[in-house]
């Protein structure tokens, strides 16, 4: 059986730590999460242990990234069966500061990071990426990790931490980690847990559509028929679209017309009462260009 790992439960206990292993030179990755750990969090975990000696998976979740109405009271929590599969996963350290170790009385501060952070999830959801956007720096600063690693899936909350930690001069190199599925296609997701039978059934439509998507505007279709269809497409099978864009991969902003270099599909669509979000790579399919006589 592999070792129980070690559990630190304080600010002063993971700098502790982390300068001990300073001190062996070693390279230290970190995974922040919110705990209920899925196959999508050990693939970011197997990435973090290829490219660093210690691994420090954070769990916390993060009060303040959860907007009024939201799901922070019925957010699953696990903290048993997290570190039974970290330990198997053979994480260095779970670092799970509670909420008084984060925000010691008389916490005033939100970091923002303009631009990226107004539209889609930050739309729908606002003062999110001011509550993510703060909770990791403070783990950054906590851990001082050589690297960091955060999954594709929240691809918006992974380009505005980019842009933050360039921003800030934090010294830690933040890595994307590719979605992992289900079986039928589904994103992993602590939420999938919320969905019923039905809804479950019908969830993988989601990236099947964006998969369709991604073949039209591949094909050369403009755009602006490809998104309606395709919402179309997902309010009529039962889910509520929140947003569906294809965006520019860097800034975010919306393109338009026939794609003439690669773009992102960026979706965020309820089953119920269930926000279900994901995105997909799109480029235009390569055509013979005429020869200039
Ligand atoms: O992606 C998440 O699970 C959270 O947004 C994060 C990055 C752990 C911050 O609370």
């Amino acid at each position: 059986m592999a070792p129980a790992i070690s559990t630190i439960r304080t600010v002063t206990g993971m700098r502790r730590r982390v300068a001990q292993w300073r001190n062996e030179e070693r390279k230290i990755a970190l995974v922040p999460t919110m705990g209920a750990l899925h196959p999508g969090h050990l693939s970011l975990i197997a990435k973090a242990r290829e490219k660093a000696e210690r691994v420090i998976v954070s769990i916390f979740v993060n009060p303040t990234q959860f907007g009024e109405g939201e799901d922070f009271d019925a957010y699953p929590r696990d903290e048993k069966g997290d570190l039974a599969k970290l330990t198997e996963a053979g994480v260095d350290v779970a670092y799970i500061p509670d909420a008084r170790q984060m925000f010691a009385p008389g916490f005033a501060t939100r970091v923002h990071v303009k631009g990226l952070t107004e539209r889609l999830c930050g739309a729908s959801r606002p003062g999110h990426f001011d509550g993510v956007s703060t909770i990791v720096t403070k783990l950054l600063l906590q851990c001082a990790p050589d690297l960091a690693i955060f999954g594709e899936k929240d691809y918006q909350q992974l380009l505005t931490i980019k842009r933050m930690v360039a921003d800030l001069d934090i010294p830690v190199e933040i890595l994307g980690a590719p979605i992992e599925r289900e079986e039928d296609g589904l994103a992993r997701s602590s939420r999938n847990a919320y969905l019923n039978k039905r809804q479950r059934e019908l969830a993988p439509l989601l990236q099947r559509t964006l998969q369709d998507m991604a073949y039209d505007l591949a094909e050369g279709r403009p755009v602006e028929d490809a998104t309606a269809a395709s919402a179309f497409r997902l309010e009529s099978a039962g889910f509520k679209v929140d947003y569906l864009e294809v965006v520019d991969p860097e800034t975010l902003q919306p393109v338009d017309g026939v794609l003439s270099k690669p773009a992102r599909t960026l979706v965020a669509a309820y089953l119920g009462k269930t926000r279900l979000i994901d995105n997909l790579g799109v480029k235009p399919k390569q055509r013979n260009r005429k020869r200039a006589s």
